[in-house]
């Protein structure tokens, strides 16, 4: 693009995207970069976990066999048969079985976050959400207009009190909100899983408070040793949307997710979906749909969960051995993440020295939906060869060095 054509044009967008590029896509880009670089940056699934030879069968195998289903337009709510087997899904771990319009096949996690705004937030609305917390939710949050108020974490998590503490802030603001976005298991960016305790009293105070939690799994089915807590939609199906997406443990190049929750949100979120892509993939649908009911999906979780464990053990071991006293971190028991705390450096001063010595990590503040200044930032571990680690620690203490003297 020529810097003319730039001029000319950039002042027409829409004000929503001449903001730049966002905090992600800038996350996005580092984690493409390749080269020497240790990569603690992006939350990717490792390729190398994908078993290609059974994917590539499975595919042929739904083209040759069901090419009207696979290689047509679906139905905005998913195919019927999908949604029979993700329902299953859904009370495989969980003590609830969804109605058959209680859930609809998005096209990914963040699908369900942008069908959910659509369906429930009208401009200017607060949306609550935990700090820190995934950063592409607040970019979806405030592409629809909707205002991120934060709520308050601890070691264990969000602190449920602060619900009802960030509500009344938003009333006071005047923008009461309806929704409270929360990531109970290992969450991005912390690493933490919410208890059982804290749980019961999340949809306790939602409930009392008129607010739909919308609940995000992205890593529920990852615990390294296979649990499962309870989780919001279980305890209270009547005030959670529960958003999925199979991302992080089929393939994010499938763009598969859902959303389970009371008939009447997942309707408007079908009918929204009629403004964005219509439907999922249905080549995607049914590739998955056979991966699940053929069993492999099942068979694959012990597998990525030994694979992200080891991973997570080896950072854990680099991060001992070489930053010490010098930073704390949480120690997770699932999911892709780590979340430091390097007391008295600003981690986006850090970011670019880093990358100058060849490590690439996400700084905290973009996980903060006010952009607060932060002496943390995020690691993930899951496609970091174990052996690459200990260099890859030695370099962050290299562009430390640079920061502290
Ligand atoms: C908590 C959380 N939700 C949703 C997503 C996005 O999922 P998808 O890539 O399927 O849109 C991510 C991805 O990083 C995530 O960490």
């Amino acid at each position: 693009m020529t810097e003319t054509a730039h001029d000319t044009w950039f002042s027409r967008l829409a004000t929503r995207a001449q903001a730049g590029p966002s905090e992600l896509s800038a996350v996005l880009a580092m984690a493409s970069a390749g080269g020497d670089l240790v990569d603690f940056s992006g939350g990717f699934p490792d390729p190398a976990l994908y078993d290609t030879q059974l994917l590539g069968e499975t595919a042929a195998k739904v083209i040759g066999s069901r090419p009207e289903a696979a290689l047509q337009y679906a139905p905005n709510y998913g195919l019927a048969s999908l949604r029979e087997v993700l329902r299953a899904e859904v009370s495989r771990t969980q003590a609830v079985t969804p109605g058959p319009d209680d859930l609809i096949v998005t096209s990914g996690g963040v699908d369900a976050l942008t069908l959910i705004c659509k369906a429930m937030l009208n401009a200017g609305e607060a949306v609550l959400v935990e700090a820190p917390s995934y950063l592409g939710a607040f970019s979806v949050f405030q592409s629809h207009d909707g205002v991120c108020v934060p709520m308050e974490s601890d070691e264990h998590g969000l602190v449920p009190a602060s619900i009802e503490t960030a509500y009344d802030q938003a009333v006071a603001q005047g923008t009461p909100p309806k929704v409270v976005y929360v990531i109970p298991d290992f969450q991005n960016p912390s690493g933490l899983r919410l208890g059982l305790e804290r749980r019961r009293e999340i949809v306790e105070i939602a409930r009392r408070l008129g607010l739909l939690v919308l609940e995000d799994v992205a890593y529920r089915d990852l615990a390294f040793d296979g649990s499962y807590v309870e989780s919001l939609y279980e305890l209270a199906p009547d005030v959670t949307v529960q958003a999925g997406t199979f991302s992080k443990t089929f393939t994010p190049g499938t763009r598969m997710g859902w959303a389970v929750g009371p008939a009447t949100v997942i309707d408007a979120m079908a009918q929204a979906k009629t403004n964005t892509d219509q439907c999922a993939g249905a080549l995607g649908q049914t590739l998955l749909e056979a991966y699940i009911s053929e069993g492999h999906y099942a068979a694959s979780l012990p597998v990525l969960r030994e694979a992200y464990a080891a991973r997570c053990a080896g950072l854990m071991d680099a991060l001992d051995a070489g930053l010490g006293a010098r930073a704390s971190w949480t120690v997770p028991a699932g999911g892709f993440f780590t979340w430091l705390e390097v007391p008295g450096v600003d981690t986006k001063a850090l970011a670019p020295l880093a990358i100058e010595e060849g490590v690439a990590f996400v700084p905290g503040a973009p996980f903060f939906a006010d952009g607060r200044q932060t002496s943390q930032l995020r690691m993930s571990f899951s496609r970091t060869p174990v052996e690459r680690m200990a260099e890859g620690i030695t370099r962050l203490t290299r562009a430390l060095d640079r920061v502290q003297g």
